[in-house]
């Protein structure tokens, strides 16, 4: 039986032209770009899946609300309304504004780890490990073994492997454990969700040996709707009441309100310990602005208020975890292998598997998402070797667990067509895959170097 998709639950009301330039303006573009993506103008490229993040398209209610946003200094109208929709849907007594996800953390991790050596998560997303590493402590991931294998059908690949777990923090001390964090979904491992039952023992483990946990909110409602499709405890709980256990009795959260609230930018944090929530909003007042704005302007608080009730609607969420099915059944149908099954907000293509022989000093990654761009104009990028760097100590290149080529689908953006020209690519690519040549660094800066390193093609 073939699977039934549902159309976008929406119609389109106001477009953006895409340009779609010659295969030889591509080249000499990506050329120009020293076959680095992130040095690519966005008006050359044709569809966009560098990020999720910031990118969805508001709905007419949101863009509405932007022009209801008040823009006072303090107490505005569009406060009141986000702290109303916020408190609900997470169940946390405090909730504060930020301008977006890193700055939750620059503001939450160095209250947590105090006097502490370490974090631990299932695994950490980049700008979380740099903001536990700024407040002087050590960023250790601990997922499940079964994210690993690309191949194999595992419906929580984003699990916290609870009993390494346990077994840290009877090694390391739990009195130098700061913070435990759960990051659903889990980005870092392909997009994958993380059960409630899972989150629930995690959560108990933590505060068995008295350590705070905190969830990484940024993909919340999406990792809700897996739970409802995979978690047969909740298949008739509706996607607000699996938010709900998510959130139980967690000791805080930070939210990059640019994934799941679907808004172009905006962060938040929630607490339950009074406490703490007053040492948020003095760090607040000194990194982002006053409590009741947090860095964000009005308008956009406004967006976010409404954002945060269309993102939890079950039927956008079967419309957008179908597109990544959808996509996802396509490279499958073309031989392409991928994380599977598929998460919630991209598909990581294994790019080790479909250029095996491309060492992981030579970036497979890399050169899939080049080669992506030179075939029709893609933007993907590298999450692999390529952005994981050198060893801070021998300088030499490190090899990464995964050569992903990630496409990320931004939230209401893209039709199905444009899903089937992003398959059709790959599939092109698949059969002349044995000529791509991987690529060597010309230049780097010492550390975050993908974004502007520049290469050469071997
Ligand atoms: N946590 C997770 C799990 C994320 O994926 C991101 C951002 C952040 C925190 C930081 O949020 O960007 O608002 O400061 N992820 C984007 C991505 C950048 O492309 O995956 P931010």
């Amino acid at each position: 039986m073939k699977p039934i998709y549902i159309p976008e639950p929406f119609r389109i009301k106001s477009v953006e032209p895409l340009r779609i330039l010659t295969r030889e303006e591509r080249e000499q573009k990506i050329a120009e770009a020293n076959y680095n993506v992130f040095s690519l103008a966005a008006r050359d490229v044709c569809i966009d899946l560098l990020t999720d993040s910031g990118t969805g398209a508001m709905s007419t209610a949101q863009w509405a609300g932007v022009m209801m946003g008040d823009e006072s200094y303090a107490g505005a109208d569009c406060y009141y309304k986000v702290q109303q929709a916020a408190k609900k849907i997470f169940g946390l007594p405090h909730v504060q504004l930020v301008h977006q996800g890193r700055a939750a953390e620059k503001v939450l991790l160095p209250i947590l780890l105090e006097g502490k050596k370490y974090a631990i998560a299932n695994m950490h997303f980049d700008t979380t490990r740099a903001h536990v590493e700024l407040a002087g402590a050590r960023a250790i991931d601990c997922v499940v073994p079964e994210a690993l294998d690309t191949t194999a059908y595992f419906d929580f690949k984003g699990n916290m492997d609870c009993e390494k777990l346990e077994a840290y923090i009877r090694d390391l001390g739990a009195e130098n454990i700061g913070v435990i964090i759960m990051t659903i979904t889990n980005n870092s491992a392909g997009g994958q969700p993380v059960s409630v039952e899972n989150i629930r023992r995690t959560r108990e483990i933590a505060h068995r040996y008295g350590i705070k946990f905190m969830i990484d909110a940024a993909r919340f409602a999406e990792n809700s709707y897996f739970v409802k499709q995979r978690e047969p405890k909740f298949k008739d709980s509706s996607i607000a009441e699996i938010v709900r256990a998510t959130f139980e009795d967690a000791d805080c959260f930070a939210m990059s309100s640019k994934k799941d609230a679907i808004v172009n930018m905006g962060g938040l944090i929630g607490c339950r310990d009074k406490n703490i929530f007053e040492l948020v909003k003095q760090r607040t007042i000194s990194f982002e602005g006053f409590i009741t704005y947090g860095g964000m302007s009005g308008r956009d608080i406004e967006a976010l208020a409404q954002g945060l009730i269309e993102g939890i609607d079950e039927n956008y969420l079967k419309y957008r975890i179908g597109q990544m099915e959808y996509l996802a059944a396509r490279l499958e149908e073309g031989g392409i292998p991928f994380q599977s099954p598929v998460g919630g907000h991209a598909v990581f293509v294994d790019a080790k598997k479909l250029l095996p022989h491309i060492p992981y000093y030579e970036f497979p990654a890399q050169a899939l998402a080049v080669e992506l761009y030179r075939e029709a104009g893609i933007r993907a990028c590298d999450i692999g070797s390529f952005m994981l760097g050198n060893d801070p100590e021998t300088g030499k290149q490190l090899e990464a667990d995964f050569e992903f080529t990630r496409l990320a689908i931004p939230r209401r953006v893209y039709t199905q067509s444009h899903l089937d020209v992003i398959a059709d690519a790959l599939i092109n690519i698949k059969e002349r895959a044995d000529e791509i040549k991987g690529y060597k660094i010309v230049e780097e800066p010492p550390i975050l170097r993908h974004f502007t390193a520049k290469l050469r093609p071997l």
